[in-house]
């Protein structure tokens, strides 16, 4: 179902995979999707914003010598689409201060209960770990990796005999609902950025 944004929300939604967040926002805020960018040309996140009617940026990382090159006109693609924010949905690449330093804010979505196992393969890392549950988080996105202030967090049980995919598949809807609330939060003031 959509939700209605403050007048002139803009946002920018980066995804690198299956866009299954970039379908949740889509869905809620389908004004407000204003470019979806990435770096992999046959994400099925690029298919959805496709079928959206959303442009789409994808950049080839290996086009670029450096990360900060890649981030750079990246980041000037997507500025060129006036969006305020900037949300990280399974995007696979790190972003760099050159990226960070052009708009006023970037959310992202991780799934793990942060601090706990950032990086990659958060589930797996959790799973590999014993815990009984982890979580989802959205946090702000700083310099350090998946370590900027969250601003929503939910926990979710791990099962025993769960795998990656089913645990995942248990995280998904959760990932959904708080990023969507993130962002609306977000535009009506209340995530103090
Ligand atoms: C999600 O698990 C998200 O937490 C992580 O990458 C995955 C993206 O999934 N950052 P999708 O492409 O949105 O379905």
């Amino acid at each position: 179902m959509s939700e209605t944004l403050p007048a002139g929300a803009r946002f920018a939604v980066l995804a690198s995979g299956s866009g299954s967040n970039l379908q949740a926002l889509l869905d809620a805020y389908p004004e407000n999707v204003a470019v979806v960018g990435g770096d992999r040309a046959g994400a099925f996140a690029f298919r959805r914003a496709k079928k959206a009617g959303v442009p789409v940026v994808h950049l080839d990382p290996g086009d670029y010598r450096t990360r900060e090159d890649f981030d750079r006109e990246f980041a000037g693609r997507i500025a060129a689409y006036d969006v305020s924010l900037v949300v990280g949905a399974g995007y696979m690449r790190i972003l760099s201060p050159v990226f960070l330093a052009r708009f006023p804010a970037v959310l992202n979505v991780h799934p793990s209960l942060l601090p706990a196992f950032r990086g990659l393969d958060a589930p797996g890392q959790a799973l590999r770990a014993g815990v009984e549950q982890t979580g989802v988080s959205v946090h702000f996105m700083v310099e350090e990796v998946d370590a900027g202030p969250v601003v929503a967090q939910e926990a979710v049980p791990v099962l025993p005999g769960d795998t990656r995919e089913t645990l995942l598949e248990r995280m998904h809807p959760v990932e959904h609902r708080l990023l969507v609330g993130a962002v609306r939060d977000h535009f009506q003031g209340k995530s103090g950025f």
